[in-house]
């Protein structure tokens, strides 16, 4: 029995007195190739990891919702009805509450205690694991359909009307649709996906630089206005929309920052493509490559890499058996992630920290990731579990 589960169960049992009537799980995720393209319609390579946000909960008679953090000493206690904002964590509860009643969802009340192993500001996710999660209990008690891709969109909203992140669509779609031991291909402008199975010889490796940026909002939204502003000066509606030698035909023209900016969008998507080629022919040393030119793109053209980032991934690409190493996430700190020989992965984890810590004098968190399931209802009695297949 996974470890959270057991967590959760127990610290539901102590405050509520009685056993959880559901248990829901929904993952935080890696990014191996797709970089800062979902905000641009592109595509996108992730694997949804085994860490995850756990929630055991059971439904109230009233409409209140009551959930307790073993992370977080604030709980999130209020009234579906008059929904207000608050601060924190709890401002996503409230959040995936009103985007709900604004598709005019009637729910319920419930209470809960909620756990995590996703690392809060990695690049992990952990946001839009907790929103999934979310969605997911209230999905429980609650009575409303559970198409992914549209949970997916509902997060986002929320995101962006609530919260008030403009973030992209990846995070959100990889915790809904993740797979165990598969990466998912996502077309950002359509919600397409389609599953692609990870070689059993390879480890996907995640290197936490134990570094994190503050600013990373404000360079975020700065990204993204400028990919707008390249779009509309090469008359597309979004950089998906235009190749790469129909971009360096027209480039010179653009200012030498957004043309830089958009020439890392626009061959990171051929990247992205060609990475899903490569894995669907099982070429791992394709693959290895194109993660490897895309961190060079994020480094030198998009520049939202930093310096530990990229000690990180040179010392990751030095280890035998690493196929590719870069940054992963929206960049500025938090992971690298590489792709591992699963036969050298546990010298790799071994070397690799100790040699990051020599060059920084910092202490990286090292995991090696599996890929899992998305959001889902786990039995509080461990007798099934529910996997949702449903159309995206
Ligand atoms: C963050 C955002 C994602 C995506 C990445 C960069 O993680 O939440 O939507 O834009 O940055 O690829």
């Amino acid at each position: 029995m996974s470890e959270l589960r057991e967590r959760v169960t127990q610290a539901f049992s102590a405050r509520f007195g009685g056993p959880p009537e559901q248990i829901v799980r929904a993952p935080g995720r890696v990014n191996l190739i797709g970089e800062h393209t979902d905000y641009n319609d592109g595509f996108v390579l992730p694997m949804a990891i085994n860490r995850a946000i756990w929630i055991a909960l059971r439904p109230r008679s009233d409409r209140r919702i009551l959930l307790h953090s073993l992370g977080f000493d604030q709980p999130a206690d209020f009234s579906l009805d008059g929904l207000t904002h608050s601060r924190g964590w709890t401002e996503y509860t409230r959040g995936i509450a009103w985007i709900l009643q604004q598709q005019g969802i009637a729910l319920s009340g419930w209470e809960g205690v909620l756990a995590s192993d996703v690392p809060v500001g990695a690049g992990l996710s952990s946001s839009a694991a907790l929103e999934l999660a979310l969605l997911r209990a209230f999905w429980t008690v609650s009575d409303f359909e559970w198409n992914q891709a549209h949970m997916a969109q509902l997060a986002q909203r929320a995101d962006h009307g609530w919260v008030g992140i403009q973030s992209g669509i990846m995070d959100q779609m990889i915790s809904a649709l993740g797979r165990e031991n598969h990466a998912l291909l996502i077309d950002c402008r359509s919600l397409e996906v389609e599953l692609l199975p990870l070689n059993k010889e390879i480890r996907v490796i995640v290197l936490d630089t134990a570094t994190r940026r503050g600013l990373v909002d404000s360079a975020y939204n700065e990204r993204v206005a400028q990919c707008r502003a390249a779009a509309s000066f090469l008359g597309v509606p979004a950089l998906r929309d235009i190749r790469l030698d129909a971009f360096n035909a027209k480039a010179e023209k653009l200012d030498e920052i957004i043309r830089r900016r958009a020439r890392h969008v626009i061959s990171e998507n051929e990247r992205t493509l060609q990475a899903a080629s490569a894995l669907r022919r099982g070429d791992v040393r394709a693959f290895g490559q194109l993660m490897n030119a895309s961190h060079e793109s994020l480094r030198d053209d998009y520049e939202v890499s930093s310096r530990e980032l990229n000690t990180m991934v040179e010392i990751a690409r030095q280890r035998e058996g690493c196929y590719g190493a870069r940054m992963t996430g929206a960049g500025f700190g938090g992971c690298a992630v590489a792709l591992v020989d699963a036969a050298t992965s546990v010298n790799f984890v071994n070397t690799v920290g100790e040699a990051y810590t020599q060059a920084t004098g910092l202490q990286p968190n090292i995991y090696i990731c599996q890929a899992s399931d998305g959001a889902k209802v786990v039995s509080p009695n461990q007798v099934s579990e529910i996997y949702e297949t449903s159309e995206v």
